[in-house]
């Protein structure tokens, strides 16, 4: 497989699809999505009043689920660069002084004042579409940003062998989806990890292991 570049990357959603993010997710999941997305959140096991740095927030559908449990004392900050996006996050987070947003690239170095200050950082269906090297610079950026112990969970892909994969997967995954999403699912997305310093992991899957929440300790065995 030829090595997928950058601008094959669909991870800047804008104009329509950006606009209509959540409401086009609903559609192309045939409804699944909204029930997925409550049930992988309340498997983050958020504790109240924990700090979250959300990575490639989107439109803030998963801000408003993570408030469910970490209630008016905890935090989310997310990280956007898409105005479509932000506009959507600030809009529906406007009753919420707890859940902000703040424009900043992941994939290049993050404020100095942002380490070691949060309990965890999440990142949802944002990793799989860089190549390696931004990979690692987020992930760099998100070991950086927690706490000693805090954690780091990856909501994306599983690691699996496209070709074998069902029909339906293989045509999401080789055509609607752009090439760096195989090539992130073809890679060792925990040994990845754990060459940031993240251990003692943690695995749920979904969607009969196509996806996967994979939460890592920072500094974790
Ligand atoms: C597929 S969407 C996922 C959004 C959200 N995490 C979710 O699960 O609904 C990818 C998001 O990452 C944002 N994004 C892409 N590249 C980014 C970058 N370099 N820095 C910050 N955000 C980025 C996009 O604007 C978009 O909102």
């Amino acid at each position: 497989m030829q090595e997928p570049r950058q601008e094959d990357s669909k991870v800047e959603v804008t104009g329509f699809e950006a606009q209509y993010y959540d409401t086009l997710m609903n559609l192309i999941t045939l409804g699944w999505y909204p029930a997925f997305i409550r049930r992988a959140i309340a498997d983050l096991e958020l504790r109240e009043g924990e700090r979250i740095l959300d990575l490639g927030a989107g439109t803030g559908r998963n801000a408003l689920l993570m408030r469910e449990h970490i209630g008016s004392a905890g935090e989310v900050l997310g990280l956007e660069i898409g105005e479509e996006m932000q506009a959507q996050f600030r809009r529906k987070t406007a009753g919420y002084p707890n859940l902000r947003l703040e424009e900043h690239r992941i994939d290049e170095p993050l404020p100095q004042e942002y380490a070691g200050r949060f309990d965890r950082v999440f990142i949802s269906f944002v990793l799989q579409g860089f190549v390696q090297e931004k990979r690692n610079a987020i992930i760099a950026n998100a070991a950086r940003a927690l706490r000693p112990g805090g954690t780091f969970a990856v909501l994306d892909y599983n690691n699996f062998d496209v070709d074998r994969a069902p029909a339906w997967v293989r045509f999401a995954i080789r055509r609607v989806e752009c090439p760096l999403a195989e090539d992130f699912i073809r890679r060792d997305t925990r040994e990845m990890l754990a060459r940031h310093g993240f251990g003692d992991f943690r695995q749920t899957e979904y969607l009969k292991g196509h996806i996967r929440l994979l939460q890592g300790k920072n500094g974790g065995e």
